[in-house]
């Protein structure tokens, strides 16, 4: 009888741990994300990142994969399991509703999607549907259907301050910072729409396969954000 094979130097190897994917958006939130990552587990996606074209970066160490995605688009790769945890903007999870686990407000990227109007512009006459510009069609049609105002809603992908001056639209909803950008071009806030800030989101599955894995990484990065005062001093990032 033929005796069994011995194992491959392959088989014989211990199993490595399958690293956790996490989403974190190019641009703007990079660089606080990447310091609240660095606080938290010593890794800075930033700097795994940076100089190359490669999308995504290994830290073993703390068995982590980083790959790096389009703010817009880290709640999909989340959702669909491509990546188990990301970094989206509030202002993205309301606009665009995920199926997502979301643990954690990571105290980043604060901002607000307000409703604001020219300066200078007379009231509509009553029953009039205001014209509004912006990006945010969703959370602008909720945010006018729950008052009850009749506003005609006009989708713009950017530079949506420059609506109301071109007669487009009698408001505007967008995310405001500073308010540099409304002021420059002769808007003021009319209202608050909602508070922005970063959230942590969690592939659901991914959880349920690595219970313990994630809420390791979800407490250090908790400790991270309460360690940072919630950073609510600390000059602030949108989370686009
Ligand atoms: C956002 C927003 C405003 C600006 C506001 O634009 O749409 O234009 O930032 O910032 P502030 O209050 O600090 O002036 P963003 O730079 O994200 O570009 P986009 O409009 O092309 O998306």
């Amino acid at each position: 009888m033929r005796r069994p094979a011995p194992p491959s130097r392959a088989a014989r190897r211990p199993a490595q741990a399958e690293l956790i994917t996490v989403a974190v958006p190019k641009g703007r939130l990079l660089e606080e994300s990447s310091a609240l990552f660095e606080r938290a587990l010593g890794v800075s996606p930033r700097r795994l990142l940076e100089g190359t074209r490669k999308l995504a970066a290994d830290a073993p160490e703390a068995g982590l994969r980083f790959i790096s995605t389009r703010a817009a688009d880290v709640a999909s790769y989340v959702e669909h399991g491509a990546a188990a945890v990301g970094i989206v903007g509030l202002d993205v999870l309301r606009e665009n509703p995920c199926d997502l686990y979301e643990p954690l407000d990571l105290g980043i990227g604060r901002c607000r999607i307000v409703v604001a109007r020219p300066r200078d512009a007379r009231p509509l006459p009553r029953g009039v549907a205001p014209r509004v510009a912006t990006k945010y069609v969703s959370i602008a049609t909720g945010h006018f259907g729950r008052k009850g105002v009749p506003a005609e809603v006009i989708p713009l992908n950017g530079s949506i301050e420059v609506a109301p001056s071109l007669g487009l639209a009698d408001a505007i909803v967008d995310i405001t910072e500073t308010g540099e950008t409304l002021r420059a071009n002769g808007l003021m806030i009319e209202e608050l729409v909602l508070d922005v800030s970063a959230r942590l989101v969690v592939n659901r599955v991914a959880l349920k396969l690595h219970p313990e894995r994630l809420r390791r990484l979800i407490d250090a990065l908790r400790g991270a954000v309460e360690a940072a005062g919630v950073a609510t001093a600390s000059p602030m990032a949108k989370p686009r």
